[in-house]
């Protein structure tokens, strides 16, 4: 792993701490570029009161200097402004057992980390455990995805993603456009983050339906990387894989239930005619692109493990958030009897949030395995050791 990053924080904790290692010397990183992305995660039809408190904005403490990474770790911080109503109880110095237990968690949330991860840290109060799970945690993700991207950029690869479906509201993507960069860019301008304006309005009217029955939805998001080139990935060996890869950092992110990769789960129906992508001479071929082209991307942009070239095309489904308005059932672990589960301030739709998210992991895993195969502690030295691969590869 050339590219690493760990995080640190609770999600009413002071703050959230990421450190990223293994950018390059003279990566160009301005703090709004990241918070671009930052407010991105935390906008969204669907989401609850916290992201009114919070306005999330990096600041860079080590690996920076001038608008640019040094080539060490690079570390961050953002605070969370909700920590003020929080103090009492999240303070990491030891407190008065009134406070610390004012806001003691016993009643479990099915669907969250509260059960297991109680029984497995033995932890008495949940609030232990909840506290760490949260996905507020993907706000530290979206930093070190976000430095990933401006990486990415120098060498012309973009990640993008866009919702197709929230709850029963669905979206036929083939009949809108063929051009991700056009329905990323439609997307953008939508509450829900879906291309489509019309469909849009559905799927807010399914968010406000969930809403007024004390439920919540999910969906399925579709997270594409344009202009990565061919041969990132190997199939010498299992854990070199891209499809695996990647499956692996998507699948990590919270509430994702499935990752499908081009066609996905479709090919199980359909005639080794109708899934594999042809391959023909390019007529428009020069010495700037490779020679070989395709006219359907159903691998998704991956074959035998490594891309072909086209673009990576994944789509996601995230499951309904576990926080209920209307509490499922469930156990108190503390007086051992049978209840409702807790209730907290909780969102009713993230799946435009967890977008970016995706896009977060999507743009780590590829600027990893790019730093891997082309090193560079500069990020001069990074592309021209680029340039020399690409130019072999339009030679073939
Ligand atoms: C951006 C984002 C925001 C989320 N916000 C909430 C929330 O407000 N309430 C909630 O119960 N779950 C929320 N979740 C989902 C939970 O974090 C997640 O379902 C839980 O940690 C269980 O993990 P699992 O889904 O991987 O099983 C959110 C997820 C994401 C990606």
């Amino acid at each position: 792993m050339p590219i690493r990053f760990l995080t640190a924080g609770e999600s009413h904790g002071p703050e959230l701490n990421i450190i990223v290692d293994g950018i390059p010397a003279g990566l160009e990183l301005r703090a709004e570029d990241i918070n671009k992305d930052l407010k991105r995660r935390q906008c969204g039809y669907g989401r609850g009161g916290r992201m009114k408190i919070e306005k999330d904005q990096v600041i860079f403490t080590g690996g920076v200097r001038n608008g640019k990474a040094l080539g060490g770790p690079i570390s961050v911080r953002i605070i969370n402004n909700d920590y003020k109503n929080w103090s009492d109880v999240m303070s990491p110095e030891r407190i008065d057992a009134n406070k610390y237990e004012s806001k003691f968690v016993s009643k479990a949330r099915p669907g969250h980390a509260d059960l297991s991860g109680a029984i497995k840290y033995n932890h008495e109060d949940i609030r232990n455990v909840l506290e760490r799970s949260s996905a507020r945690e993907t706000t530290s993700r979206v930093v070190a995805g976000a430095i990933c991207k401006i990486y990415l950029q120098q060498l012309g690869i973009e990640i993008l993603s866009y919702v197709l479906r929230i709850g029963k509201v669905g979206i036929d993507i083939e009949q809108l456009s063929s051009d991700y960069k056009d329905l990323f860019l439609k997307a953008e301008s939508s509450e829900v983050r879906c291309p489509d304006l019309k469909a849009s309005e559905d799927m807010k009217k399914a968010i406000d339906e969930a809403r007024s029955r004390g439920d919540t939805v999910g969906g399925l998001t579709q997270v594409v990387a344009l202009g990565l080139p061919v041969g990132i990935g190997s199939y010498t060996h299992w854990d070199k894989r891209l499809n695996g890869k990647i499956a692996g950092v998507l699948m990590s992110v919270h509430t994702v239930k499935s990752v499908e990769i081009g066609l996905g789960k479709k090919v199980s129906e359909l005639y080794g005619s109708e899934v594999h992508d042809q391959i023909y001479i390019d007529p428009k071929w020069d010495s700037k692109k490779l020679r070989y082209m395709r006219k359907t991307n159903n691998a998704g942009g991956i074959e035998g493990g490594m891309s072909n070239g086209q673009p990576i095309v994944c789509t996601v489904a995230t499951k309904p958030i576990p926080t209920l308005i209307k509490p499922l059932h469930s156990v108190d672990i503390k007086e051992k009897t049978d209840t409702q589960a807790h209730f907290e301030r909780s969102d009713i739709c993230v799946v435009p949030a967890a977008g970016v998210v995706l896009e977060a992991m999507l743009a780590y895993v590829l600027a990893d395995l790019i730093a891997e195969k082309f090193g560079g502690d500069s990020i001069v030295e990074l592309k021209n050791n680029y340039d020399n691969y690409l130019e072999l590869c339009y030679q073939r």
